[in-house]
């Protein structure tokens, strides 16, 4: 590249930086960098200050951050954030790392931030996975659809291989050591045949070897239809779905509660019957 280019695309860097640090969108830590070639790149230096720069202040350096203009200007510490970049693609010709100031702010305020992924990336990440070494497939709807599901059967497998912790009906439990398994409703049926494949923290796995496909395609009807929105409960009221505990004290505190209401209305009518 001869000179005059080298120094447009310097000046250019300077005009950005300084247009960033005008517009409050980079502070006096930004770093900023243009390619130079394949294996080289100017980047503005560590001491320089972001709102007086010069096209003195940019260096040129290596991607292992070695000067390579001959001057002894040092890159910025971080200059491996844009060393790796450049490395890594070759079509990328500029790197802005400017410490955004609301990136700061929101590390001030203590509130833990959530990660945000779009579905591109989560694909991306799926693949990534995928490609470390064998393992179970997304199931297909075939795989967790309804059709040619056997409700009871699917029942009978879920009180035998789950309900001991997720609850007859799939309302979850407690377990040990302050563990639990969480309530089933309103979980996909394809992140359901998942967790069966695969066996979440303390939850067992069960491969087609222990539950085949259909089995698993049955517990998820099942848990579709005692769980689904418009399951009715035959019993009138539902009592949380949990099961015998809240159905026997239900028993208990109405059922022999009115037997006890019964049997001392009775005594009283008699002491008084006996007195006259
Ligand atoms: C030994 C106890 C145990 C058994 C048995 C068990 N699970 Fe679980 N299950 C768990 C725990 C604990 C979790 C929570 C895991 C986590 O937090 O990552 C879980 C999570 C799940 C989830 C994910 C729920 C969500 O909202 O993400 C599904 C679905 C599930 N289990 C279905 C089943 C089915 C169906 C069976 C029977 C085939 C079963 N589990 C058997 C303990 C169990």
């Amino acid at each position: 590249m001869p000179d005059t280019t080298q120094h447009a695309i310097k000046q250019e860097l300077v005009d950005a930086i300084r247009m960033l640090e005008r517009a409050e969108y980079i502070d006096h830590n930004g770093h900023c960098s243009a390619r130079r070639d394949a294996s080289s790149f100017y980047i503005n230096s560590g001491a320089s200050v972001r709102g007086t720069l010069t096209v003195e202040d940019i260096v040129a350096v290596d991607l292992d951050g070695r000067p390579v203009d001959g001057s002894n200007v040092k890159p910025p510490l971080e200059f491996p954030i844009h060393a790796e970049v450049y490395r890594a693609r070759p079509k990328v010709n500029a790197v802005f790392h400017t410490h955004p100031q609301w990136s700061t702010y929101l590390t001030m305020t203590g509130v833990q931030q959530k990660v945000v992924y779009a579905q591109a990336e989560i694909d991306q990440l799926a693949a990534y996975i995928a490609s470390l070494g064998a393992g179970p497939n997304i199931p297909t709807e075939a795989q967790y659809g309804p059709e040619g599901a056997d409700i009871a059967k699917g029942g009978e497998l879920f009180r035998t291989n789950c309900a001991q912790c997720h609850n007859f009906t799939g309302k979850g439990g407690a377990l040990t050591h302050g563990k639990f398994a969480p309530t089933l409703e309103d979980v996909d049926p394809k992140h359901i045949y998942e967790a069966m494949q695969t066996g979440p923290q303390n939850m067992p796995s069960f491969p087609d070897t222990t539950l085949s496909e259909q089995n698993k395609k049955d517990i998820i009807a099942y848990l579709d239809a005692v769980n689904g929105d418009d399951t009715e409960s035959p019993g009138g009221l539902e009592l949380g779905g949990l099961g015998p505990v809240s159905e026997g004290l239900f028993a208990w505190v109405f059922g022999l509660g009115a037997l006890i209401a019964v049997a001392v209305w009775v005594a009283a009518r008699t002491a008084k019957a006996k007195k006259s």
